[in-house]
Parts: structure tokens; C-alpha cells; sequence
């Protein structure tokens, strides 16, 4: 394990993960822990920000510590740890809601905009200081580098002009990080709305496909996922998002190449190709649900009792400073 470069990154207990959340983010981390310290929260913290039931979320918290392992995460090389349990993330979070982050630069985050719709000023608080929580998540290891899907990457940027400011304004305190984003499938989208990007909250579960989704039932999201007027099989983003978004989703579950998925395609139909994909994507819900199933509650919660030990030992050494820093120590 390489000291010298710390890896963080989490997932909300919100919603049905989905083939969205590992392709982009997910499936990004195992290559990363023989290389780098890696640090993968389950952010449940971030998760009562909007409507929710605590039993469901209680559940939650353990099926995505299942999904981390079942997704080749080893807690042997990586600490997996539940962010409310160590509670330096939130003092962290208002230390840097007083000193870096400004109003208007929260009231520009595309997610707080689309979540709050027209509602703006009658959404819990939360919602809207939700980025600086993430900050805190990102500061208090000094990571240098955050795998996410696209999605994240304004949170990301915020993050950094944060740290920048704290660090103008204190000495050197935080190592300013940045964001890695797949080339291709940074942004999976909607199978019904191939304009929206996938999302587990969404209210139609036909437009995505949940990791633990029963296998005939995903088969037959792909096969009814909306596709673009034309008949030939080609990669085009921009005139044909709906194609593209299912040749990337076979490329990245497949481990297939997009412009050879395109050749071997010439001359056949949509319909041969969505049968295909149907096929890869339920060899791979299978592959990867037989290995969270042998995983038990009891294993989850000792992955995350021991995560939570490592990482409160970082966290505890980073806030004594950073207390320090500000003058309340
Ligand atoms: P969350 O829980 O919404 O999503 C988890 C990860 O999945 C990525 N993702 C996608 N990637 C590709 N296509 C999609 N359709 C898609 N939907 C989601 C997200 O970009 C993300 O990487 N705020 C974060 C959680 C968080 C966090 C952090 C992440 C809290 N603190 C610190 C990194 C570091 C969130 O809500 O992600």
C-alpha cells in the first residue's frame, strides 16, 4: 500500500444502488487498493437529507457495505467505515460552513437545484449544506484523489475552492484534492429517459436497473429501454444518447470495447443487440448477487466496526489540529 496518496469516496443510502453508481463510481475503486491507502464510506449522514424511513435506511447501511465487498473492495487493504460513526465528519462540516463556504456558491450546485425544484426555501437545511458535509467526508483524510461518477464533480471542485480558502486563511491545513472520472461511463443515463442520468431515486424503476434487481425483471428493462429513431447499431452521444448510453453500459459490464461492439453489430438490428445486452447485463447481476448473498449481516458489521477504528484514528489526529488551527484548543 502506497502511503503517500489517499483515496476517498462514499455512496448515500438512498435508493436502490444501481448499475449507474457501479459502473461510474463502484467498479473504479478495487484496481485502486494495491496502489494507493483507500478510504470508502458508506455516507448515511448524507442520506437524511431527503424524506426517508429509518428501518429502511438502517437496512440500507449494511446491503452497500455488502455491495463494496461484493464489488471486490478488501477490507484487508481498504478501510470501509459508516461516516456517521465517526463524528468528526460533521464537527468538520461546520468548522468549513464557517470558514470557506460561501452561500452562492452552494445555491449553484446543480443537485441542490434539481432537488429542491421550486421548493428552495422550504427544504430543510441540509439539503442545502449537504456539499460542505462532503468537503468534511474529503478534508479530514487528506486525500489527494475521489473516484465519482460526473455527477460529483461540481462537489468536487467546491471541495477545493474550500480547502483553498481555509488554507488561505489558517497555513497549509488541507491537501487540496481532486476528482478522477471515467472517460467512458462517468454519466450512465435513464433507460426510459436517456436525457436524465440514472438515478436510484427515481420514481420509474423501469429507467434503471438496481444491482439486486431480480434477474428476469432486468432482462426485461433492457429489453423495453426506450431506443432513437434509425435501425444501424453506431455510437453517436448527441443525435442518438439512447444507443449510446446501451453500447456504453455493454461495454463496461461486457468488458468490450465500444467501437468493436459497433463493428460486430453492422447490418444486424436493435433487437439482436438488446437481446445481448439483456444477456451480459444479467451475467453480470448474477455473478456479482451470488457474491453479496454469501456475505452475512455479521460480516458487514465487523467490516464496519474495524473501518470505523481506522478511521476514527485518522479523523481524531486530523481534528486535534485542525482545532488547534482555529484557536478553540
Ligand atoms: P451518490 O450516492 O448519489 O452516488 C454514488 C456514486 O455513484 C455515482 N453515480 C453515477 N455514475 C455514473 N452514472 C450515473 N447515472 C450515476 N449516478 C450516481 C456518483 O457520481 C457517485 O460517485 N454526494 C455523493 C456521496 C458522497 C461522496 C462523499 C462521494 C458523500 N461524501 C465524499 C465522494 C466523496 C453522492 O450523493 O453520491
Amino acid at each position: 500500500m502506497n502511503q503517500s496518496k489517499t483515496i476517498f469516496s462514499g455512496v448515500k443510502p438512498s435508493g436502490d444502488l444501481t448499475i449507474g453508481n457501479y459502473i461510474g463510481a463502484i467498479s473504479q475503486w478495487p484496481e485502486m487498493q494495491d496502489k494507493y491507502r483507500c478510504i470508502f464510506s458508506i455516507v448515511d449522514y448524507h442520506a437524511i437529507t431527503v424524506k426517508y424511513q429509518p428501518e429502511e435506511l438502517r437496512k440500507r447501511i449494511l446491503e452497500i457495505t455488502k455491495i463494496y465487498l461484493a464489488s471486490g473492495i478488501d477490507p484487508k487493504k481498504s478501510i470501509i467505515f459508516q461516516q456517521s460513526a465517526v463524528p468528526e465528519h460533521t464537527e468538520l462540516a461546520w468548522i468549513l460552513g464557517c470558514s470557506g463556504s460561501y452561500i452562492a456558491d452552494l445555491k449553484k450546485m446543480t443537485q441542490f437545484k434539481d432537488k429542491a425544484g421550486e421548493k428552495q426555501n422550504s427544504v430543510f437545511v441540509g439539503l442545502f449544506t449537504y456539499p460542505v458535509l462532503m468537503a468534511a467526508d474529503i478534508l479530514l483524510y487528506d486525500t489527494q484523489a475521489v473516484p465519482v461518477g460526473d455527477d460529483q464533480k461540481q462537489h468536487v471542485e467546491l471541495t477545493r475552492d474550500i480547502a483553498k480558502r481555509f488554507n488561505n486563511k489558517y497555513g497549509p491545513s488541507f491537501v487540496v484534492p481532486e476528482a478522477i472520472v471515467r472517460k467512458e461511463g462517468a454519466r450512465i443515463m435513464s433507460l426510459t429517459e436517456p436525457i436524465k442520468k440514472m438515478s436510484k431515486s427515481a420514481s420509474n424503476s423501469n429507467s434503471y436497473i438496481s444491482l439486486l434487481d431480480d434477474i428476469e425483471v432486468a432482462k426485461k428493462k433492457i429489453m423495453k429501454a426506450v431506443t432513437d429513431s434509425g435501425t444501424n447499431i453506431d455510437y453517436d452521444s448527441a443525435d442518438r444518447p439512447a444507443l449510446a448510453n446501451l453500447l456504453t453500459i455493454y461495454a463496461q459490464l461486457g468488458n468490450r470495447q465500444i467501437p468493436r461492439l459497433v463493428k460486430d453489430y453492422q447490418g444486424k438490428g436493435y433487437g439482436e443487440f438488446k437481446k445481448d445486452l439483456a444477456e451480459i447485463v444479467a451475467k453480470f447481476l448474477t455473478d456479482f448477487q451470488n457474491k453479496f448473498n454469501n456475505i452475512s449481516n455479521k460480516e458487514a458489521q465487523a467490516v464496519l466496526e474495524s473501518g470505523r477504528q481506522q478511521a476514527s484514528a485518522l479523523a481524531q489526529m486530523k481534528m486535534e489540529k485542525i482545532r488547534k488551527v482555529i484557536g478553540v484548543r
